[in-house]
C-alpha cells in the first residue's frame, strides 16, 4: 500500500506491538513524547495541519478540535465505542471515522464472565482475606455467594459482545434473556429469548450491559431499572459508564435493593461516583475489556490500517460512517 509520504497524522498515545513504527515507516507521525501531557489542549493544538488521527477511547474529539481540523480525512478510533467522537459533525465534515470492532469480542466477553463470576462468588473479599491474615480455617458459613450455573442471565445489548457473553452462558446451563433494537439472528445458537427490558430485569439473576453509548443508552440503568432487580441480582458492566446512573447504583448496592455488581467503566471515568469505592458488594477494574497482549495488539494493527487505507482513499473496512465516504 502506498500512501502519499507527506501525509501527516497524529497518534495521541503509543501503541503496543509495532503498528506505529509501520505507520512511521509511510507516514509523518507526530506522537507525544511519554512524559508530554495528552489533553484536549493538545489536540486541538496538534491537529490543526493532520490529514489523519489516530486516537482512545479517552480523546475528546469534540466540535473544537474538528473545527481546527481543515485538512482531517479520518479519525480512526483504537477501540470498538467511538462515542468520544463528535460523529455528526465530523459527518458533516466530511471525515471518515473508523473504529476495531470484532478483534475484541471474546476478550471483552471474557472479563464480563469474569467479573460475573468474580462478584458472585466474592473472589476479591475472599482475596483480602486470605491476604490481610483473616483465614481462620475453612467455615460453613464463610464468604457465601451465589450460585451461576442453573440462574438466568440478562443480556441487555445482544451485538458482538453480548452474544459472546451469551455463548459463555450456554455452557454454564443458564438460562439466557435479552434485550435489544432488533431480534438477533445469533440468539438460535445460545437458545436466548428476546423480551422486553422490564422483564428482563425483573426475572434475571445476572444483568450484563453490551449496549454502545448512545442518547437512548445514557442512564439506561437508573433507579427505577435497579428498583426493578430481584435483590439477589448482580449487575455487570463492561460497556460505558454512562449507561448507567452511577449515583443511583451507589444507592441501590448500599441499600442492598440489589446483591452486587462487577464494574469495568464508570460514569465519570477516571473518578468513581462517592460512596461506590467504600462498598463490599462491587467488584472494581480499571477498564482492561480488551486489554490483553494479544487483543490489544490486534486492535492497534486494525486501527492503523484502517487510517492507511482512509487516506488512501478507499473505504475503510471498519468504517462507522459510511454517508461521509464518497469513494
Ligand atoms: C473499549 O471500551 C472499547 O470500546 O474498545
Amino acid at each position: 500500500m502506498t500512501v502519499h509520504s507527506k501525509l501527516n497524522v497524529l497518534v495521541t498515545r503509543d501503541l503496543p506491538g509495532d503498528a506505529i513504527s509501520r505507520l512511521r515507516e509511510r507516514l509523518q507521525v507526530d506522537l507525544p513524547s511519554p512524559d508530554e501531557e495528552i489533553g484536549h489542549g493538545r489536540l486541538v493544538e496538534h491537529i490543526v495541519d493532520k490529514q489523519g488521527l489516530l486516537c482512545l477511547l479517552t480523546d475528546r474529539v469534540d466540535a473544537e478540535v474538528l473545527a481546527n481540523a481543515p485538512l482531517l480525512k479520518v479519525i480512526s478510533v483504537c477501540a470498538v465505542g467511538y462515542n468520544n467522537v463528535d460523529a455528526e459533525e465530523a459527518t458533516r465534515r466530511g471525515i471518515l471515522i473508523t473504529n476495531t470492532p470484532g478483534v475484541l469480542r471474546e476478550t471483552t466477553a471474557d472479563l464480563a464472565w469474569a467479573l460475573l463470576l468474580a462478584a458472585a462468588r466474592r473472589i476479591p473479599d475472599g482475596d483480602r482475606m486470605v491476604r490481610s491474615g483473616g483465614f481462620a480455617g475453612w467455615s460453613p458459613s464463610l464468604l457465601l455467594g451465589h450460585e451461576v450455573h442453573g440462574k438466568t442471565l440478562g443480556i441487555i445489548g445482544m451485538g458482538d459482545i453480548g452474544t459472546a457473553v451469551a455463548r459463555r452462558a450456554a455452557g454454564f446451563g443458564m438460562r439466557i434473556l435479552y434485550h435489544n433494537r432488533n431480534p438477533s439472528s445469533l440468539a438460535a445458537e445460545v437458545g436466548a429469548e428476546m423480551v422486553s427490558l422490564d422483564h428482563l430485569l425483573s426475572n434475571a439473576d445476572f444483568v450484563s450491559l453490551h449496549v454502545p453509548l448512545i442518547q437512548s443508552t445514557h442512564h439506561l440503568i437508573g433507579k427505577r431499572e435497579l428498583d426493578m432487580m430481584k435483590p439477589t441480582a448482580i449487575l455487570i458492566n463492561v460497556s460505558r459508564g454512562e449507561v448507567i446512573d452511577e449515583v443511583a447504583l451507589v444507592e441501590a448496592l448500599k441499600m442492598d435493593r440489589i446483591a452486587g455488581a462487577g464494574l469495568d467503566v464508570f460514569e465519570n471515568e477516571p473518578k468513581l461516583a462517592p460512596g461506590l469505592v467504600g462498598l463490599k458488594n462491587v467488584v472494581l477494574t480499571p477498564h482492561i475489556g480488551s486489554a490483553s497482549f494479544e487483543t490489544r495488539e490486534r486492535m492497534a494493527n486494525m486501527a492503523v490500517q484502517n487510517l492507511l487505507v482512509g487516506l488512501e482513499c478507499g473505504r475503510p473496512q471498519h468504517l462507522v460512517n459510511p454517508e461521509a465516504f464518497h469513494g
